[in-house]
This record gives C-alpha cells, sequence and structure tokens, in this order.
C-alpha cells in the first residue's frame, strides 16, 4: 500500500492505494478515531461487486452501516438524488460526529461529497473511488458538485474528504472504454509533470491495457501524487497552479459540448483535446513536432482516438463553445501548451487564426 498526504485549509488527508483495501476500512476509520455510523451512497452495478468487502471491513471495528442506492450515470449528480441523500441522513439521525462515504466513481464521489459538506454545515466525507478516473482525479482535491439543468457542475463546494481509499483490484471490472477514457488523465499527467511516467505508458500500453496490477498501481501512485501535489498548493483555484490540469480539457471541453455529452466520453474528448493543444504548440514553435507525434502515438496505443470523426463537428461551434467557456472562466481564453514532455506553459491571447488549422486537422469542418 502506498499513501500519499494532501495539504488543504482544513486538515490533512491521506490517499491510501493498493490492492484489497475496502476490507481495511474499519482500521482506517479506527485510526481517524471515528465514532458515529456511516452512510455508504452508492450504485446498485457498483454495490453487487464490492460493498459486502466493504461493510465487513467496517463491521470488524463495529462500524453500523446504512446504504443507499442513487441511480447509474451522471443524472445522479442531481438536486432530486441529493435530497435523496439528505432525506436518508436526517431518517437515520445522522449527527455530527458520523460519516458519509462514497462508494464508486466520480458521479457518486461529487454527489455524496456535496451532501456529507451541507448537511449540519459539514459531516466526516471518505471516498472510496471503483474507477480509474476517480482514482487518478476525481477523489483528490475536495471538489464536490452536482448539475444544475442550466449546466453541469453548477452546484457544488470545495470540501476535503477525511480520507481517499483506492482499491486497485476493483479496477478489474471496469468497462474497456471507461478504461481508456481515464488513460488520457494519466497522460495528461504525464505530459504536464513527470517524464516517467509517461515513458512508462509508452513502454508499457500493451500490459496495461491487460490491466496488470502492479502497473495499475503504479499510474494511480503517480497520477495521484501530482494531483495532490497541485491542488495541496492551489486548493480554492486562486494561484493559477491548478490550473495546469486542464490541459487538453480547453478544447476537449468544446468537443463534449459540440457532440452532446453522450458521443463522446470526457476522456476520449481530452485525449482529442491534448493532440490539438500540442498541434497549436507546435505551430507556435514552442514544441517539437517528434513529440507531438509520441503523444499521439501512446495516446493510440492505449486505445483512444485521436480524431473527431463522423464530419459532425463544426469550427464554428467549437469556436462558440470555446468562447463561452472563457466568459464562465473570467474572460480569458487559456491553453495550456507543453513545451517537452512533463512540462507546459499557459498561453493567453492566442488568435482564432491560430486555432482553425489545428481544428481542422482534427477532424472538425
Ligand atoms: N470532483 C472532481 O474534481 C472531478 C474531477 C473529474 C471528474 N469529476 C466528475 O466525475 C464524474 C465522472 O466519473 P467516472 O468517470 O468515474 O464515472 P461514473 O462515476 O459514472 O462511473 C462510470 C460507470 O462505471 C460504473 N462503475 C464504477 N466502478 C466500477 C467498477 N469498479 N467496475 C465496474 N463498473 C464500475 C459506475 O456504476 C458507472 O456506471 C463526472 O460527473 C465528472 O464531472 C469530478
Ligand atoms: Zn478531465
Amino acid at each position: 500500500m502506498t499513501t500519499i498526504r494532501v495539504k488543504s485549509l482544513k486538515h490533512r488527508y491521506e490517499i491510501k492505494i493498493g490492492s484489497g483495501l475496502l476490507e481495511r476500512s474499519g482500521e482506517f476509520f479506527k485510526a481517524l478515531d471515528f465514532k458515529g455510523k456511516v452512510l455508504i451512497v452508492t450504485q446498485r452495478a457498483v454495490a453487487s461487486r464490492f460493498l459486502s468487502r466493504l461493510t465487513d471491513g467496517l463491521a470488524q471495528e463495529g462500524y453500523p452501516c446504512e446504504v443507499l442506492y442513487v441511480p447509474d450515470g451522471e443524472k445522479a449528480k442531481s438536486l432530486e438524488s441529493l435530497a435523496k441523500v439528505y432525506d436518508q441522513l436526517i431518517r437515520r439521525d445522522f449527527e455530527r460526529r458520523d460519516v458519509v462515504a462514497a462508494l464508486g466513481g466520480g458521479v457518486v464521489g461529487d454527489l455524496a461529497g456535496f451532501a456529507a459538506s451541507t448537511y449540519l454545515r459539514g459531516l466526516a466525507f471518505v471516498n472510496f473511488g471503483t474507477t480509474l478516473l476517480a482514482q487518478v482525479d476525481s477523489s483528490i482535491g475536495g471538489k464536490t458538485a452536482v448539475n444544475h439543468r442550466h449546466g453541469k457542475n453548477l452546484v457544488g463546494t470545495f470540501y476535503p474528504p477525511r480520507l481517499v481509499v483506492s482499491d486497485i483490484g476493483t479496477l478489474a471490472t471496469l468497462p474497456k472504454r471507461e478504461l481508456c477514457a481515464s488513460l488520457a488523465e494519466v497522460v495528461k499527467y504525464g505530459m504536464i509533470r513527470d517524464r516517467q511516467l509517461f515513458k512508462t505508458l509508452e513502454r508499457q500500453s500493451a500490459k496495461i491495457l491487460q490491466r496488470d496490477e502492479e502497473l495499475l498501481q503504479e499510474l494511480v501512485v503517480r497520477s495521484a501524487s501530482i494531483k495532490a501535489e497541485v491542488v495541496s498548493r492551489d486548493e480554492f483555484e486562486i494561484k493559477g497552479e491548478r490550473m495546469i490540469l486542464n490541459y487538453g480539457h480547453t478544447f476537449g471541453h468544446a468537443f463534449e459540448k459540440a457532440a452532446g455529452y453522450e458521443k463522446l466520453a470526457h476522456g476520449e474528448a481530452v485525449s482529442i483535446g491534448m493532440v490539438c493543444a500540442a498541434r497549436l504548440a507546435v505551430s507556435l514553435k514552442i514544441l517539437e513536432p517528434s513529440v507531438e507525434k509520441r503523444q499521439t502515438q501512446v495516446l493510440q496505443a492505449l486505445g483512444l482516438p485521436v480524431k473527431l470523426s463522423g464530419g459532425a463537428y463544426r469550427i464554428p461551434a467549437i469556436l462558440e463553445a470555446m468562447m463561452r467557456d472563457k466568459k464562465k472562466r473570467g474572460g480569458k481564453l487559456r491553453f495550456i501548451l507543453p513545451e517537452k514532455i512533463g512540462c507546459v506553459t499557459v498561453l493567453e491571447n492566442i488568435p482564432v487564426q491560430a486555432l482553425k488549422p489545428v481544428l481542422k486537422e482534427a477532424g472538425a469542418v
């Protein structure tokens, strides 16, 4: 088991990464001196595989558990589901000393974390992430949210968990498309901070896709360490450092919007977004073309798309989505661009004329 420490203004917390950790939950809770009962927020598909391991672990140290099931998919991050979490907490007399735990991917984590942060002005929150995305990204950094009919993640808080437990064994049952999409975020960490991680991805792509546990653990440890380090220095996204985590996302978000969220998984959009960012960097002469090629090759080897397909992506619609995003983010369109593997820079005021050829090359019309 590897332990990573994260700093937050509220408290420090640990991320525990390894195999067979769900059954050790009671031991971890005891070490944190938790005294109350636990509400586990999860989904049926996740619970059927892992819930008993978690509840057995908690029972070993005498923690009583309640379980709340929310629907599968993004629709679980709704105000309706949130109300159901509050209902259950009230019905079962949850108090300040009790704990809310999420067992599942980013959807369940964001929802349960938001509920924990607001009920009685904050209960302890523990995140048992069971998707690669949760383990390398969403469970770290304290962002919680639900969606509103006017937009994704519109209502949320910054609320650090008390503990993150990433049991690598759970990744064995992830659908292949989910696994590949999340690997785009791992390539992102390599490109922004970790040359060694990037090389591991290049050399071991086949074994990674076969879900070699030792390798997956290495990817999660390295990725989580980078995210932990970045958010520890810029918890509330004020200093700008947290911005580098958005490498590939300025383009990626616009592709997701233009596609309608269902067609393109987030990680797939980020993959094509990173290809675009690298091409833009080459056209601005801050990146060697050979590096752009290496990035494209590693993305392909990991089963990720590197081009928009279907011809339905229109350049004006993508540019418009970027401009709307820019308004929301304080009026500046920023691009995180690679200079070499493991190192990125932030550029603003890039003329639209420089973006058009990049989008065209990515398959937009
Ligand atoms: N808080 C943050 O900082 C942050 C960062 C990135 C993304 N997010 C959010 O995360 C969400 C996406 O998370 P996700 O990609 O984990 O999706 P998800 O939570 O929807 O999980 C994907 C699917 O896999 C199933 N599943 C989960 N674990 C499984 C396992 N081990 N085996 C088999 N099936 C399993 C789930 O039931 C679900 O159907 C989005 O809502 C996004 O906004 C949050
Ligand atoms: Zn992302």
